[in-house]
């Protein structure tokens, strides 16, 4: 890598074996979650990645103490004094916006800055807004930061519109101290909520039906401090598994709970690849051409996730025919299109439809990544290219992609 720049020469076959990094989604509410209890967390396999190392800072800016041992995270969250989040940057405050659930439940009052949209969409926190006011909460927006408070918090049956992952998150970070009990109606259903849920019952919360559309809550006055694994990332792991499908690869990745996969080990093999999976592991070779897939839609958990649809997009760039992909989550998630038809991908998008002819023989480009997941997938595209691929921007990757050179190399590729 030189600078935010990735130079890739292919094509190379994806081949080799990997233990996949610390899952982002999970550990960012987790760590938020910590703010809920008073004492000394220990939390393994934690993803060294940029939108950790900020939420880090904004737990230390609270008055929390850290602690690095590799990738074992100590948390200390005793002398924890302070509801103001310091201003991050919007794009940055996304993805610690959970802490506006935590700080609330812990300390009754938050402000922190709007977490603004970002390249990928408006991004909005109505259903956030609305479930924590449907729990006490009132918030007063001024121009810049949003200012939450509760005289107490308590127990409701909330409703959301949207199965929204961080307003699920949110509902249940401000639910755990809530006096009484909270059913959250229309949750998400996602993984990372389960390891929430499960990290919450770590720290002494009374939480049941995670990974259901509705989830209970029964309040409990304290939360003590907890030791967790993290899972490892279920997007970086489908990434670089739609890479082996387009390489003609093998490759065997550890540590993967197979249950967090959904329905991508039945796609990959409908795309013609040979897997096998057993609880944490998953094994895929692709020895033919990837076949297309008519029509595929990205949905809420457990249906395909939103955040590999640009690697299937560029998975089905190089499949034997014409397919289709419809995104229902975010407004603007087809930025790769753009850049993989530099790289001579025969695929158009417009509005929420994606339309791939197939067939490319994609070669080596300058191309540009314009947020986390499209850039992830535009390296995958550059390994199936002919020719060398500068993927510039990778301070996006970075986000979410702990040392993706390292992992590349532990997979046989040559950076
Ligand atoms: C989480 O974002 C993930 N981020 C996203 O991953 C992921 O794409 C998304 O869930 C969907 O799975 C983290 O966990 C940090 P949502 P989140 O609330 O919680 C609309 C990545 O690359 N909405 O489920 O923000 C929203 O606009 C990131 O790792 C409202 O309208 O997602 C979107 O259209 C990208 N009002 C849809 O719901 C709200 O109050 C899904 O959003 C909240 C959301």
């Amino acid at each position: 890598m030189d600078g935010n720049k990735l130079y890739i020469k292919g094509p190379q076959r994806m081949h080799g074996e990997l233990l996949v990094q610390g899952s982002k989604n999970a550990a960012l509410p987790i760590l938020a979650a910590t703010v809920l209890g008073k004492g000394i967390f220990i939390i393994h396999h934690c993803p060294r990645i940029s939108d950790v190392k900020h939420m880090l800072e904004l737990l230390e800016d609270a008055g929390c103490r850290i602690h690095w041992e590799g990738h074992m995270l100590i948390v200390d969250t005793r002398e924890l004094c302070n509801y103001r989040v310091s201003c991050g940057g919007a794009g940055k405050m996304r993805s610690t916006v959970t802490l506006l659930g935590s700080i609330l439940g812990r300390m009754h009052q938050v402000e922190i800055p709007y977490p603004g949209g970002c390249t990928i969409g408006k991004r909005p926190i109505d259903l956030h807004l609305k479930g924590l006011e449907q729990l006490g909460a009132v918030f007063e927006h001024q121009e810049h930061t949003l200012y939450g408070s509760a005289q107490m918090l308590h127990g409701a049956q909330v409703y959301l519109d949207f199965p929204s992952v961080g307003a699920t998150e949110n509902v249940l970070l401000a639910a755990v101290l809530a006096e009484g009990t909270t059913v959250l109606h229309g949750a998400a259903m996602e993984p990372e909520i389960v390891e929430l849920a499960s990290f919450l019952r770590k720290m002494g919360a009374d939480i049941t039906g995670d990974g259901n559309p509705v989830i209970t809550v029964k309040g409990v006055s304290k939360l003590h401090a907890a030791e967790y694994i993290i899972p490892s990332d279920r997007i970086v792991a489908g990434t670089y598994l739609f890479g082996a499908v387009m390489t003609r690869g093998e490759v065997r990745l550890l540590h993967v709970p197979i249950s967090h996969l959904g329905h991508l080990p039945e796609l990959l093999e409908q795309m013609g690849a040979v897997v096998e999976a057993e609880e944490d592991w998953i094994h895929v070779r692709m020895e033919r051409q990837c076949r297309p897939i008519p029509y595929m839609v990205t949905a809420p958990f457990p249906g395909f996730p939103t955040d590999l649809q640009s690697a299937l997009v560029a998975a089905l760039s190089t499949a034997s025919g014409t397919s289709f992909i419809e995104e229902k989550i975010f407004e603007a998630r087809f930025q790769i299109v753009e850049e993989l038809q530099k790289m001579g991908a025969s695929v158009v998008s417009e509005d929420s439809f994606a339309l791939m002819d197939g067939n490319a023989k994609l070669h080596g480009a300058r191309v540009e990544a314009k947020e986390l997941r499209g850039g992830a997938a535009l390296i995958m595209a550059a390994l199936a290219a002919e020719g060398e691929t500068c993927i510039s921007g990778m301070e996006y990757v970075c986000r979410g992609y702990e040392d993706i050179n390292s992992d590349l190399k532990k997979l046989g590729i040559v950076v």
